[in-house]
């Protein structure tokens, strides 16, 4: 099937090239004309793991092309998806929609015959009715249809998310939609993916319906947390212990800095908003937002704690960057909310990361960036491992501290274990966990 993906971002590209890896002949298009010349030369724009060898393995067989020219890309295609960005709107958390409201205009203006036109963006209840009003008044004569198809990969491990998932699902609103869709994901139902049919709104609302739920349950695991530690408790056998349950699940149960990235924060107040326009407000989101946007904070409060009595004037090395491991996306990162408070406190900050410190420089003009984590710690006063990259579990712990000002460790991941740590000669914070004697 001749397949066209507006966008080429996180989403738009993985999709392009697992859709190429399937057997359609994908043209993946981008209006950032770096982004399309860097993958015409095999470079790609974002850091996700096996992406590079699916593009040019794809690129090869002449199944996957790029282009800045989106008329070119839609003319013949029989499923134009939609994969562009939608932030959070300036000023009141609504999702911005205007790149999928122009996308929509611009593919109405290239069709040249039917075609369905699916919606990959995480977009609000009621965004596919308005894109088919905007392609029906563009394209008239054309038979188009309009589906909702979210995506729910994870960046650091998309292809595999992509390629293996828990269920597909589609909105649609007509059976000639629905069997396009089915025929493109005919290699993963072969592979007994559940493809499950809803509405088009309701289709909307599960994409923000799991990421709301999902948000919820990291943040119900560090309020446990918080209390683990006034308790005297372990939020790590607390975790365990209730995720065994199967009706819980272990998923998303580890207590940490709180979540951020590009889908949980601006998910999260868009369907806030969704819910307060139609007067079906949801508490428990609403408090999972603030609970969570107060924590970023506090764990900079915390690594202040650990300086111990004047924390002005010392350093402090950030380990991980990146909202989480395996991604050079720092959109919302908690690391930058810790950096801030450091800040503040008139803490010199220093980073390292695997993957993101391109990304993060900006983001954190006042911080040192260092090229390896000994590097980062060699002087500081305490080593602080904001994100769990598999390079920082193994850390060489007696080398960290031989050449710190001062040996301490705050683990906002919960890797090590504090008696490791303290048998290093670090002193050893945690999260949620019981706060002994340092050795
Ligand atoms: N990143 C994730 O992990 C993830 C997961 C599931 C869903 N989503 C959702 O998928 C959507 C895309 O997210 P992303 O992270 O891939 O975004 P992104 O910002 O990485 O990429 C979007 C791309 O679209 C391009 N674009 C915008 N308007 C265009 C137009 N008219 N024509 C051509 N290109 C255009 C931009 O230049 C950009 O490269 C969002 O709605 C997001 O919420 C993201």
């Amino acid at each position: 099937m001749r397949i066209a993906i507006i966008g080429t971002g996180y989403v738009g590209l993985v999709s392009g090239a697992c859709f190429s890896d399937f057997g359609h002949e994908v043209v993946c298009v981008d209006k950032d004309a770096g982004k399309i010349e860097a993958l015409e030369r095999g470079i790609m724009p974002i850091f996700e793991p096996g992406l590079g060898q699916l593009v040019a393995r794809n690129v090869e067989g002449r199944r996957l092309s790029f282009t800045t020219d989106l008329k070119r890309a839609v003319d013949g295609a029989e499923a134009v998806f939609i994969a562009v960005g939608t932030p959070s709107r300036r000023g009141d958390g609504h999702a911005d929609l205007s790149y999928v409201y122009s996308a929509a205009g611009e593919i109405a203006e290239a069709l040249t015959g039917p075609a369905v036109i699916v919606t990959k963006s995480t977009v609000p209840v009621g965004t596919g009715d308005e894109v088919e009003r905007i392609i029906r008044e563009a394209a008239p004569g054309v038979r188009t249809s309009v589906v909702s198809n979210p995506e729910f990969l994870r960046e650091g491990a998309a292809i595999e998310d992509f390629k293996h998932p828990d269920r597909i699902v589609v909105g649609a609103e007509d059976d000639r939609a629905a069997e396009v869709m089915r025929e493109i994901y005919r290699p993963l139902y072969l592979n007994r993916a559940p493809l499950l049919f809803t509405s088009r709104r309701t289709a909307e609302l599960i994409k923000y319906a799991a990421n709301a739920f999902l948000a919820t349950k990291i943040t119900f695991i560090n309020e446990i947390a918080d209390l683990c530690e006034s308790l005297g408790a372990d939020v790590q056998d607390v975790s365990r212990g209730i995720g065994l349950d199967r009706r819980i699940g272990s998923k998303f149960l580890h207590a940490g800095p709180g979540y951020g990235g590009s889908c949980f924060p601006k998910d999260t107040i868009a369907l806030l908003k969704t819910a307060e326009d139609n007067q079906a407000p949801l508490r428990i989101v609403e408090a999972v937002v603030s609970v969570n946007d107060t924590r970023k904070r506090a764990m900079g409060r915390k690594v202040i704690r650990a300086l111990g009595d004047e924390a002005r004037g010392k350093t402090v090395a950030l380990l991980g960057l990146t909202f989480k491991p395996n991604t050079d996306d720092m959109r919302d990162a908690p690391s930058i909310s810790i950096v801030q408070a450091l800040e503040d406190a008139g803490v010199n900050v220093r980073g390292y990361d695997p993957e993101g410190m391109e990304q993060a420089r900006p983001l954190m003009p006042g911080v040192d960036l260092y090229d390896s984590p000994y590097e980062a710690a060699a002087g500081a006063h305490a080593v602080v491992l904001v994100t769990e990259w598999d390079v920082l579990r193994a850390l060489d712990l007696r080398r960290l501290a031989a050449t710190m000002a001062e040996p301490v460790l705050v683990d906002l991941r919960n890797i090590y274990p504090p008696d490791e740590v303290r048998a290093a000669g670090l002193a050893w914070h945690g999260v949620g966990r019981p706060q002994l004697e340092s050795a």
